[in-house]
């Protein structure tokens, strides 16, 4: 088994490496004066199992297409398999036309990896699940559950919880942790009057001198959360925290964070930290390295993946 990192989260790439307990092949991934990307995978890979870990977060362009050219070096190097590892799939959210004569992004981007030479994909959390069937080659798409829960177990002990979905789209994930916290549901239905903007309009639930707990798979302005914590607050809600898979944090989202009415924002690495985010006390990073590389084992040595959700 072979494990290459591209440049997007170097950190997570290195901590997966440590669990798995192989280390990261070694490769250059540099830039042409004109910003082309160029890669060179420093090790024989004929014949191996090949692992890309490589999320396509900010600047999604140049990590996807670093990821791309990496892939296409692995193929024309012989590799017997090669598995793309995306901790944080980026242009999720681009899963359907929005209007007259939008893309479809996520789709193209399925397509990208796969021309480029994918044999599967193992990926976390995807906005939308039906995006595996984007990918005409397999796909294991990884839940944060098993990372989630114990903190969530530990930090809300003996407190009455209640989860909360922060719009409709997030019920089957907020009902799932719901079930296996032993907690209430609330929903928040959420009206995005234009893009970019969000705002809340009501609470579905009973959230009064209850802990609200909201999960949700991308944070990205930090606005839905935001106003999703004012509206519980509004509604009688004793403490909000909110759990997230991946921390997009753009633009003034950490600022935003540290003004609102949430206690906590509990967000993974699946994307590397800015400084910003380090340093703030709002917000708590919990690994996933151990999960991806448990993963990444059993996809070597073809064994189950729903076992490491049981
Ligand atoms: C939306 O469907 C997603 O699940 C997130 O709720 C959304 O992407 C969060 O975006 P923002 O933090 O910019 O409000």
């Amino acid at each position: 088994m072979k494990l290459i990192a591209g440049n997007s989260n170097r950190s997570l790439a290195e901590a997966i490496s440590a669990h798995v307990g192989v280390p990261l092949t070694q490769a250059s991934l540099r830039r042409f004066s004109d910003m082309e990307i160029f890669v060179e995978i420093q090790e024989n890979v004929r014949g191996q199992d090949v692992f890309v870990l490589q999320s396509t977060s900010f600047p999604a362009n140049d990590n996807l297409m670093e990821l791309l050219v990496t892939i296409d070096a692995l193929r024309r190097g012989s590799a017997r398999r090669i598995t793309a590892v995306l901790p944080y799939f980026g242009y999720a959210r681009q899963d359907r036309k929005t209007g007259p004569r939008t893309p479809i992004s996520a789709k193209l981007v399925a397509n990208l990896i796969t021309s480029a030479g994918a044999d599967r994909v193992l990926t976390m959390e995807l906005h939308a699940g039906q995006i595996q069937g984007f990918f005409d080659i397999p796909l294991d798409n990884l839940i944060a559950s098993p990372v989630f829960i114990p903190d969530m177990k530990r930090r809300f002990k003996g407190k009455d919880l209640v989860m909360v979905s922060p719009d409709v789209g997030g019920v089957v994930r907020a009902r799932a942790m719901a079930k296996r916290l032993d907690a209430d549901l609330a929903i928040i239905d959420k009206r995005r009057e234009q893009a970019g903007t969000s705002e809340v309009m009501h609470v579905i639930g009973d959230v009064k001198d209850k802990i609200c707990v909201m999960v949700d798979d991308i944070v990205d302005s930090g606005g839905t959360l935001c106003n999703a914590a004012k509206a519980l607050k509004e509604h009688g809600g004793k403490e909000v925290y909110s759990y997230v898979v991946h921390g997009v944090l753009s633009g003034g989202a950490v600022a935003r964070i540290a003004d609102s009415e949430m206690e906590q924002l509990v967000i993974t690495d699946t994307i590397a930290a800015t400084p910003a985010v380090e340093a703030s006390s709002r917000i708590t990073r919990l690994t996933v390295a151990p999960l991806i590389g448990e993963a990444v084992r059993s996809i070597s040595e073809e064994r189950s993946i729903s076992a490491l959700f049981k």
